[in-house]
């Protein structure tokens, strides 16, 4: 029963692991060439610190059998001072060591931290603010906002700013964390050859729903990415002026309770608003992290201080039952690629 204790914490990690797999949250699993990079740097590391253990802990056990004291025998020792040889070993393996390991370190640091961008790149300025991320795509003149879509196999390079207080970039999937502080750009590269979908996080503790703070990167093919590109830049007239009975009901709703802070193709919206909705139908959660439905939607409409704490969101709980159909039905609609 005692040992059931010593495990218990092991099984707690091991199920986090697994709920970490389960969203490609993992750094383990590279899928670019920038995360394949830092994971074969710690693959280096952690085989060169094993190497170091397993040496240290043989010589350790060595040493303690072949000279521990014999019962009956209590003769002291030859009194020795240093051994030149052992030293310049000792001294030796490890530099060699060092050397091994900051070689790769040093020139993948180099490629990592090179930005450069050209004709091909495509630029991304991402801010952090409290509790969601905007993408600004300044070459295409479009703003999302926390579904990121890039075009496969093209470099991306991100500058990244924070409205608020400091948040931390981090799609595990394609490359390592880098943060985004108010004031200050910083810049960093991906590069996805597959197409698919890439779980990214905000890590580092910026408020009270930090741990809800989630966002999407949805790689597709470059043709995708030109017609999605196009939708947000010029959508449809639809989702400015719907055909539909209530969908146009539900868009008049979102002028008069939504479109102060959130734009829908390129109208209304303010700096300090909240996400970019001209895409919002083809989300697969809402506001980061609840499950897409129209229930999950209304209690998010009506009360998003009770789903996401300390998010600058008003409630719209004034809103009667026609009313939030008609606005659900509204943004539901609100879409840029064609279904497939
Ligand atoms: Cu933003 Cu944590």
């Amino acid at each position: 029963m005692k040992n059931l204790w010593r495990v218990l914490p092991f099984s707690f990690i091991l199920l986090f692991l697994a709920g970490c797999g389960k969203q490609n949250l993992t750094a383990l699993d590279p899928r670019g060439p920038v995360a394949d990079m830092q994971h074969s740097l710690i693959g280096l590391s952690l085989l060169i610190m094993v190497f170091v253990i397993v040496v240290v802990a043989a010589i350790y056990v060595f040493v303690l059998i072949r000279f521990r004291e014999k019962p009956g025998d209590n003769h002291i020792p030859e009194q020795v001072e240093g051994n030149k040889n052992l030293e310049i070993i000792w001294t030796a393996i490890p530099i060699l060591l060092l050397i091994i390991l900051a070689v790769p370190n040093v020139m993948d640091t180099f490629t990592l931290a090179d930005t450069e961008t050209d004709d091909d790149t495509l630029v991304v300025n991402v801010t952090g603010h409290q509790f969601w991320w905007e993408f600004e795509y300044p070459d295409l003149e479009i703003t999302a906002g926390q579904d990121l879509y890039i075009p496969t196999d093209t470099r991306i390079v991100f500058n990244l700013e924070a409205s608020d207080v400091i948040h931390s970039f981090w799609i595990p999937a394609l490359a390592g964390k880098q943060d985004n502080v108010p004031g200050i750009t910083n810049d960093m590269w991906i590069e996805a050859p597959e197409e698919g979908v890439y779980f990214g996080k905000c890590t580092e503790l910026c408020g009270e729903a930090h741990w809800l703070m989630d966002f999407k990167v949805v790689a597709v093919d470059p043709d995708t990415f030109d017609e999605w590109a196009q939708g947000m830049a010029e959508p449809d007239s639809e989702l400015i002026e719907p055909t539909e009975e209530v969908a146009a009901e539900g868009r008049e709703v979102f002028e008069q309770n939504c479109l102060a802070c959130h734009a829908v193709g390129g109208e209304g919206g303010n700096p300090q608003g909240g996400p970019d909705l001209t895409n919002f139908g083809e989300r697969t959660v809402i506001a980061g992290f609840m499950e897409y439905d129209d229930e999950s939607l209304e209690a998010w409409i009506r009360h998003p201080e009770e789903q996401k704490p300390g998010n600058l969101m008003p409630g719209f709980d004034q809103l009667d039952d026609d009313e939030m159909d008609s606005l659900i039905e509204y943004l539901n609609s609100l879409k840029v690629l064609d279904d497939e």
